[in-house]
């Protein structure tokens, strides 16, 4: 690596699952979501003085209005840094795109910082809550890999990956993960996978990697359930993540104390 770059750690904020409506402030199961997602990005703003980049790993949208993803724009404009997003379930990629403009770094299937590559993969699949990897994803993903061999990588995509222990989402996994964990274990540099959908954290090992859940800017779901729960004490959050130049991780979450979101935890879906 070039002595030109610097030795300190890279500063990333992930904020995921937002499910802003197509009218601002609508509600998902009582919770205001654009006052949700503003309550999170007002923490950030304060915990976190300079963002290298900033990932939004889907479900931006609860029903993929475009007037949702230019608020989810607007919302997170300025918060310093890099950013990319990428699609969830809730999400419909010609109006994310119509938002944003085509041809918008904020699509971009990679993001080179430092001593690492983020790797964005698109996990969804058309008409489905679940998640697959698609072999032009998986193509895409060996594509970058092999094209920066000596950088670590963070690979970003919206499902799940591994079971996370709540039956009813692990369901809703990617469904070929075995042939996606197959892959990645291939390569030496994935450091991480970083994940959305599941709206709770979680962190787990595999091979020399690990893979990341994480809380969503509105509801959170109840861990462990094996049926739709909502965590009735749950409150919004991010997660927040430092990239050392050695390939070091350093992670945590962060939650919205000081706003009082009361969600309707009686509901039996969303
Ligand atoms: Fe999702």
């Amino acid at each position: 690596m070039s002595s030109i770059r610097s030795s300190r750690p890279l500063r990333l904020v992930q904020i995921t699952d937002s499910h802003l409506g197509d009218q601002p402030h609508a509600r998902l199961l009582n919770i205001d979501t654009d006052r949700s997602l503003a309550a999170v990005l007002e923490l950030v703003r304060r915990e976190q003085p300079q963002i290298d980049a900033l990932l939004a790993t889907g479900d931006l949208a609860d029903s993929g209005a475009t007037a949702a993803y230019q608020r989810f724009a607007a919302a997170s404009e300025g918060l310093g840094g890099q950013t990319r997003w990428l699609p969830g379930n809730h999400d419909e990629w010609p109006q994310l795109r119509q938002a944003v403009g085509a041809s918008s770094a904020l699509l971009e299937r990679t993001l080179l910082l430092g001593n690492w590559q983020i790797v964005m993969l698109d996990s969804t699949v058309a008409g489905e809550v679940g998640g697959s990897i698609a072999a032009a994803e998986l193509e895409a993903l060996r594509t970058a890999l092999a094209a920066a061999p000596d950088r670590h990588a963070l690979v970003c995509l919206h499902h799940h990956v591994l079971p996370v222990g709540a039956a009813w989402l692990d369901a809703q996994r990617v469904a070929n993960s075995e042939q996606l964990l197959a892959e990645l274990a291939g390569w030496p540099q994935v450091r991480a996978v970083l994940s959305g959908h599941v709206h709770q954290p979680s962190e787990q090992k595999y091979e020399h990697f690990i893979l990341l859940t994480s809380p969503s800017t509105c509801i959170q779901f109840a861990e462990g359930s094996a049926e739709f729960r909502v965590d009735p004490n749950g409150v919004p959050g991010y997660r927040w993540l430092e990239l050392y130049p050695d390939g070091r991780i350093e992670t945590g979450i962060s939650w919205v104390t000081e706003h009082q979101f009361q969600v309707d935890a009686s509901a039996a879906g969303y």
